[in-house]
Parts: C-alpha cells; structure tokens; sequence
C-alpha cells in the first residue's frame, strides 16, 4: 500500500493541499477536522455515488465526532444547471450552514463544479471541501477552483473561480467506476503527458495499462503526477490569463463534439478530450510544428488503452465540417472571434495558438469526417 501524499496549491490565503491515497474518507475527520469552526458539514452528493460512499465518509467525520447531513441530487450532467443550484443552495439554507461551515462536495465533476459554485454564492462564499469520486475529478476538475453550471447556451458558462480549501483524493474510490468512466477520466491524464510532460507520457505508454487494470501504486502515481501539474499551473495562472489555458488540450474539438452530441452518453467529456488531444497533434503536424509521426504516437497510446481516437469511434450520426466548426465559435475560448487551439511541437510541449490557417482546420476535420463513411 502506498502512503498518503500531500500535493500543495500555494495560492497565498487560498492555499490548499490536495491529498491522495488510499482509505481517505475512514480519515475524513481527522483530515477535515481541522478547517471546522463546530463539529458539523453538510455534504451534497448525487445518488449513485451516496449510495457507494456516503456512508463511509459519514463514518469517517463521525469517528472525529464530526456530524453531517447530506443531501443527494439526481446523478447526470443535467443536475449540474439552474434547478441543480437552485435545489443545493436552498438544501444548504435548510440545513442551516453559516458563512464559517464547510460544504463537502462528494461526487465527480458534475457535483464538484455545482457543489463549489453553490459554495461560493452560499452567503457570498462559505468554504468547501471536493472529495472527488472519479478519475477525471481527482486529477482535473475538483482542483484549481474552477465552479459554475451549464445554461442553455453551453456548459460551463455560468460560474466563479472559488478554490475548495481541501481536496481529498481517495484512489480506493476509483475501484467502483465503470470501465468506460474511467478510461473517460483517464483521458485528461493522458492530456497532462501531452501538454508538458513528455517523460510522464512515457511513463503512462508503460504503465497505463496495468494502472487501467486496477494497480492501486500506479494509480496514485499517475493522480499525484497529474495532480501536481494542474497545481503548478494554477498557482502560476489562477483565473486563465495565460498558461492555464494549456489545460484545454484537445478541448476545442472536444467541446464542438459534445455539443454535436448533445452533451449525451454518446460522448463522456473525457472521451472527447482524447479524440480532441488526438486532433490537435494531427492539426500540429499538418502546420508543421511537429513530427509527422507523433499524432500516430499519440493515438496508439490511446487505441492501446481501449479508448476513442477518431471521429468514426463516435456512435450515431455527426453534423459536418462547417457545423463542427460553427460549434467551436460557441466555446469560451473564442476571443475577438477567433478560435483558439493548443497545439504541440511535441509530446509535453503544448502552446496556445490563435492564427490556425482555416483550410488546415477543414481538411483535418474533412479527412476524419471521411474516415468515418
Ligand atoms: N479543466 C481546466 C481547468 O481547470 O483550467
């Protein structure tokens, strides 16, 4: 068993460590215990995970006499909107949390992003806690205080950077995705390789596949690594005005294909961040940033693992090029109406790019479009 390691977000008065290891919610208490003004939390959840792992962390916070009421949301992307906030923050009013409480989000990204977001308008800002209970929320959402909810116009348009001041990553909690999610998650771990670390994508060409299969070390590791990148990168570029934005390799496409999906199981968000991270090396070697050979690198990696790679791994039908591209104009990344691409030079040298040629942009798009027929 591997021991309980402490990753630090040093962002000044909003410092917090992220902690990973096994068996984290038996030490709830001790480890929230601290942050606690009176012995009570309120935890909002969703129902499939409470039923997994609520009573363990009740039990955890109850062995450090810590009492905690909970409240479960409905499970799916669709909480995470106005009615979802609307339901958390009058639940939280119910329960009577005062502005020096803490709120526990315990879920994945979905209850993380809705749960901080309530947290931070909760009486213009309590503290919270992400006890995240998937791959891609132990290594991406639930750290770096990115909050909010989706609207009608997209996801994630609505939201405020309120960083949780703990984040407990506990990786026995992995043992209970299914396959599918967590190979989705494993899609934003393979994006910190891809982004600015070309020794950690090597380390996950060797050891991914055991680490799918359920080894515990080699999962911690690979949460720790990832982890540790995204807070680097947070403690330089908090609220995205630089490099941050590296964080959204992959992301352009990935979020024109949910949408063209309609953000559906068709597609898990880390599934599109794969064929997106895919699409960008594709993008990179056709502008001659990088080798040729290494969009095919990256997608034997991800084809290895079992995941999505191409357009034609996306069930039902797609719109086309010209509609997948209007789609990319809706993305929060678009700045004075130009689109905006990491591409890479390499394996872990990602940049941000806002002059991609548009004819390069369709013939990538029109080639894997054909690839589909
Ligand atoms: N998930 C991207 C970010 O936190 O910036």
């Amino acid at each position: 068993m591997t021991g309980i390691e402490r990753v630090h977000v040093p962002l000044g008065d909003r410092a917090y460590d992220v902690v990973i290891g096994q068996g984290l919610l038996a030490q709830a208490g001790a480890l929230v215990g601290p942050l606690l003004h009176r012995k009570q939390a309120a935890i909002l959840t969703e129902t499939r995970v409470a039923g997994l792992h609520l009573p363990a962390l009740q039990a955890g916070l109850a062995a450090s006499g810590i009492a905690a009421q909970s409240h479960a949301l409905a499970p799916g992307e669709a909480t995470k909107g106005w009615a979802g906030l609307s339901e958390a923050v009058e639940w939280l009013l119910d329960a009577k949390v005062e502005r020096r409480d803490i709120v526990i989000a315990l879920g994945g990204g979905v209850i993380g992003d809705l749960a901080g977001f309530a947290a931070a308008i909760l009486r213009r800002g309590v503290r919270f806690v992400q006890v995240p209970s998937s791959l891609l929320a132990q290594v991406d959402s639930s750290v770096g205080g990115k909050t909010g909810i989706n609207t009608r116009h997209g996801k994630n348009l609505v939201g405020a950077f309120h960083q949780p001041s703990l984040v407990l990553a506990d990786i026995d909690l992995l043992d209970s995705l299914p396959a599918r999610d967590f190979l989705a998650g494993y899609g934003e771990v393979v994006k910190y390789g891809l982004l600015g670390d070309a020794a950690f994508f090597e380390w996950l060409e060797r050891n991914a596949p055991a680490m799918a299969h359920g080894d515990k070390a080699l999962r911690q590791y690979a949460v720790r690594r990832s982890v540790e990148m995204k807070a680097g990168i947070v403690a330089r570029d908090e609220t995205e005005q630089g490099e941050r934005a590296l964080l959204n390799l992959g992301h352009t496409f990935c979020h024109a294909l949910e949408a063209a999906t309609g953000y559906s199981d068709r597609l898990l968000h880390g599934e599109g961040v794969a064929i997106g991270c895919a699409l960008a090396f594709e993008l990179s070697a056709r502008m001659g940033l990088c080798a040729q050979e290494t969009p095919s690198r990256v997608r034997a990696h991800l084809k290895r693992m079992g995941m999505a790679t191409d357009l034609r791994d996306i069930p039902g039908e797609l719109p086309g090029r010209d509609a997948l591209i209007d789609l990319m104009g809706q993305d929060k990344k678009v700045q004075d109406g130009r689109l905006r691409f990491i591409l890479a030079r390499g394996v872990g040298d990602a940049f941000v790019c806002d002059d991609v040629p548009g004819g390069l942009l369709q013939a990538v798009l029109d080639d894997a479009l054909a690839e589909r027929r």
